[in-house]
């Protein structure tokens, strides 16, 4: 496991995987009924971007930078909520900071030292819970959540070159514990065939109601550089075909630099 998050914090993956997320929670929150988070592959949960790994790799100059200096409307909420808590954001703190009194937050990590940060983040927090425990295992046991509402977010480092297959099968193990929930998948986009070969995975599992979006800087050709990224989601909330277009088209129009073939992207690959 040499995957380290706080290297890539706050990039234009991270903006995009981010911003949505934070957009499918608010819309489960519009019921009043009580919503559970499972975050498979939590990270640390914050990253300082000023210093050690992020300042030395600068990803997020061409990420959040962009969007706090100048965040375009669809995104404001987002960029409000990272620049009120300081620290870059990562998922779990971002989830965190929108619970409601009745939510839960569950983490799984694995890494000893961002496990043992989350720990110390969330030691007095009752309504997060954090385990060192292997992901893929986790979505099998600790599926369906008491509160049978809810969204799984499945952020893997993609560190091992089956890890797309393993996404595939992972989704389909949640799902068949958690049918109503929303799963959020991410996922890299450096060329097009074991992305198609993903969302063909995807189809051929038999779960309905599932939608792709994806963001690509540059047309991805380059099988060695993070062209784009895409998130999957099972189970969208209603209004997400409609909103996350638009989501989308403004980190395209921010993050982008007119590279040749940048797009933003839904793509729905199962009916209801
Ligand atoms: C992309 S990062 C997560 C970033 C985080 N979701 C966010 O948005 O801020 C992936 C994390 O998964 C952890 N990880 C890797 N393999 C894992 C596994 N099998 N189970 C749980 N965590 C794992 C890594 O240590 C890393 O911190």
């Amino acid at each position: 496991m040499n995957y380290r998050h706080a290297f890539h914090a706050g990039n234009f993956a991270d903006c995009m995987k981010h911003a949505l997320l934070v957009w499918v929670l608010l819309a489960l929150q519009r019921k009043p009924t009580p919503v559970a988070v499972l975050d498979t592959h939590a990270g640390a949960g914050s990253y300082d971007l000023a210093s050690g790994p992020a300042e030395r790799t600068g990803e997020w100059h061409d990420g959040i930078e962009r969007l706090l200096r100048d965040p375009p409307a669809p995104l404001a909420g987002y960029v409000e909520l990272v620049r009120q808590l300081g620290l870059y954001p990562g998922s779990p703190a971002l989830v965190r900071a929108l619970l409601r009194s009745t939510d839960q937050l569950i983490c799984c990590e694995l890494h000893p030292d961002e496990a043992r940060e989350l720990r110390r983040r969330f030691a007095h927090d009752r309504q997060v819970a954090v385990h060192q425990r292997d992901a893929w295992e986790a979505l099998g046991a600790l599926l369906p959540p008491r509160e049978r509402r809810g969204l799984v977010l499945i952020d893997p480092p993609f560190e091992d070159s089956r890890e797309l297959e393993r996404l595939a099968s992972g989704l389909a193990t949640g799902h068949a514990r958690f049918r109503n929930g929303t799963f959020l998948a991410w996922y890299p986009i450096k060329h097009r065939a074991p992305v198609r070969a993903f969302h063909t995975a995807v189809r051929r599992s038999g779960v309905r109601d599932v939608v792709a979006t994806e963001l690509c800087l540059r047309e991805p050709l380059d099988p060695a550089r993070l062209n784009g990224c895409g998130l999957l989601l099972i189970n969208p909330p209603f209004g997400f075909e409609t909103d996350a277009p638009i989501i989308l088209d403004a980190l395209l129009q921010r993050l982008s630099r007119d590279e040749t073939g940048a797009s933003a992207e839904l793509t729905r690959l199962a009916d209801e």
